[in-house]
């Protein structure tokens, strides 16, 4: 562990999957009199920057949320650029990708998706699919309600009995089956709301905004959200370990969980 990633003296508690709304491109490009497209290509510095930082402190988990199922209400010319600049990201970065042992996994719908784009995403997440060192998760018409409803119908055409429906079932039909949910949730541009991502996986991600616009997030603001991450008490619902020593009556221990609710995380 580098010496920047210890809080006053103490190992800092590092996120193992951190999930990223990437907010404010447009508002940045505005604000200097540029187009909005000038600010989304400004935005993808920022991705550089991220996966970077995440391979130097071995966060084994990124999602990046770069195109919502609700994006498509925006200008045709503003869905069109935004196609054609993760086309030239993938191109420009792939091979650099697959070299740092980043593997792509692409989380949404590819079918509304031009073909030219989802071929792509679908070759990226093959020529990286060997790859172990981070998971970069790129979630490009993506929503989470989608995401449910896919699941749904998954489960339902696959005639699974009701007892067998439970939170595992549920986690493993997500396009995260088998990655664990986010443990802290970055929000740039000041916005406070999750805008149908990852809804499901979020139950107890820690939530962290800045009022900086992505394209100015830089390595010492992300790592700010990584000790404040650090900082934060997690329960998960229980008790925390000191109140849990004050009330040794009071634990409660899994077995007493109803059992329809399962384990998430598809474990
Ligand atoms: C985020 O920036 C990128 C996408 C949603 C694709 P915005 O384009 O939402 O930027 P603002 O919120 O309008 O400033
Ligand atoms: C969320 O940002 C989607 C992405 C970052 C890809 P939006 O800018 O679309 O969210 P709203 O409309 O402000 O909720
Ligand atoms: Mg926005």
């Amino acid at each position: 562990m580098s010496p920047e990633n210890r809080l006053q003296g103490r190992p800092l508690v590092l996120p193992q999957h951190v999930a990223i709304i990437m907010d404010g491109n447009g508002r940045w490009a505005t604000q200097q009199g540029w187009s909005r497209l000038i600010g989304h290509r400004a935005g993808t510095e920022r991705v550089r920057d991220v996966i970077q930082a995440c391979l130097d402190w071995e966060i084994p988990v990124l999602s990046l949320y770069a195109f919502s199922t609700e994006n498509w209400l925006r200008p045709h010319e503003e869905v069109q650029g935004l196609f054609e600049i993760m086309a030239n990201f993938i191109d420009r970065e792939i091979a650099e990708l697959k070299q740092n042992g980043v593997r792509i996994r692409h989380l949404g719908s590819l079918e509304d998706v031009p073909g030219w784009l989802a071929d792509r995403l679908r070759s990226a997440v093959c020529t990286t699919q060997d790859n172990s060192r981070l998971v970069l998760n790129v979630a490009f018409n993506y929503g989470s309600r989608a995401e449910l409803v896919r699941a749904v119908r998954a489960i339902v055409e696959a005639g699974t009995p009701v007892d067998q429906i439970d939170e595992a079932l549920i986690a493993r039909h997500l396009d995260t089956a088998g990655i664990p949910d986010p443990d802290l949730i970055i929000r740039t541009a000041g916005e406070m709301r999750l805008s149908n991502f990852l809804l499901w996986q979020a139950a107890y991600a820690e939530y962290w905004s800045t009022d900086v616009f992505w394209p100015d997030l830089n390595r010492d603001l992300f790592q700010q959200a990584l000790r404040d991450f650090g900082r934060r008490q997690r329960r998960f619902g229980a008790l925390s370990g000191a109140e849990r020593s004050r009330n040794p009556a009071s634990v409660i221990g899994p077995e007493n969980r109803p059992s329809i609710v399962g384990r998430t995380n598809g474990s």
